[in-house]
């Protein structure tokens, strides 16, 4: 037997049979392994798996604000690798960007900090970057926000002991990034809350490439609403829909990607997918 896609032919049978429908995306790193980018938690490949070179008292200590006031060095080394503008966007990413030109999307909700939904035309009103992003960069002390060429020079540099430093009261810059220990930004909460009243009525939750093992963005399936049809495009099956499975569940367990050209297919969207692809 080939792979089995009725999970997306269901997805797409709900669209088709309601043009009023529209989606919201849960997205975390798996839907950017395609585009180069490690995701964290998959044992081997995961980022945190391959930072022994940074020599960590524990792999999250990387993002954990109490150990970068100590020591920024492991960030500054990381953040190098992954700045953004070396990665291209994947088609799970263009897929949401073909539900913006088609009118379908309610909203993106990333956990990603790759900007990449920006990279493939997503606009500013449909993306929530829940863990922030490299787009800003504040201190940490005063929050006064410094020159994003010049800390993007110095992340690139990486000289040992040369850090971004406030240009008013000393303290270490760093990107807008939600670390462990600080809270996410309220605009999350915010459009999460919104949206959650529309959602009962005429929209589908997409869960697409996420372990779904950091609160409280893990918890946002398990609030949607018993109406509304839920689905999860991952290599393995995570979090509520793991623990808390529900009837109307639609579960792809495989790539992103090959999930984002059947969707594609079912809804008959080929040509317009191509074009954006292309450009
Ligand atoms: P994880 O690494 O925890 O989970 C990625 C999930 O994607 C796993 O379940 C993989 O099996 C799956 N996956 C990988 N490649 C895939 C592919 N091509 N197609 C489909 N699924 C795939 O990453 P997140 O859940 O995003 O925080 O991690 C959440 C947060 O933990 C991150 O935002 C990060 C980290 O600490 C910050 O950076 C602040
Ligand atoms: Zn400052």
């Amino acid at each position: 037997a080939g792979p089995d896609y009725s999970a997306l032919k269901q997805i797409g049978a709900i669209l088709n049979k309601n043009p009023k429908c529209k989606v919201v995306f849960l997205v975390g790193a798996g839907v950017s392994t395609a585009c180069g980018i490690p995701d964290f938690r998959t044992p081997g490949t995961g980022l945190y798996d391959n930072l022994e070179k940074l020599n960590l008292p524990f792999a999250e200590a990387v993002f954990d604000i109490e150990y970068f006031e100590k020591n920024p060095q492991p960030f500054y080394a990381l953040a190098k690798e992954l700045y953004p503008g070396n990665f291209q966007p994947s088609k799970l990413h263009y897929l949401m960007r073909l539900f913006q030109d088609k009118g379908r999307l309610r909203r993106v909700y990333t956990q990603n900090i790759d900007t990449l939904e920006r990279a493939a035309g997503l606009r500013d009103e449909f993306i929530i970057e829940a863990h922030g992003s490299f787009h800003a960069n504040h201190c940490i002390k005063c929050d006064k926000q410094y020159s994003m060429d010049k800390f993007k020079t110095k992340i690139l540099a990486e000289k040992p002991d040369d850090f971004a430093k406030c240009e008013s009261c000393k303290g270490l810059i760093k990107p807008k990034i939600v670390f462990f220990g600080e809270n996410l930004p309220s605009v999350f909460f915010d459009t999460w809350d919104g949206d959650l009243e529309l959602l009962s009525k005429d929209h589908i939750v997409i869960v697409a490439g996420t372990s779904l093992s950091v609160y409280p963005f893990a918890a946002l399936p398990t609030e949607v609403p018993k109406a509304t049809p839920r689905a999860l495009l991952n290599l393995q099956v995570a979090g509520d829909f793991k623990s808390n499975p529900r009837k109307s569940d639609m579960i792809f367990k495989g790539e992103a990607e090959e999930a984002a050209e059947v969707i594609v297919q079912e809804l008959g969207w080929e040509d317009a997918f191509e074009t954006l692809l292309e450009q």
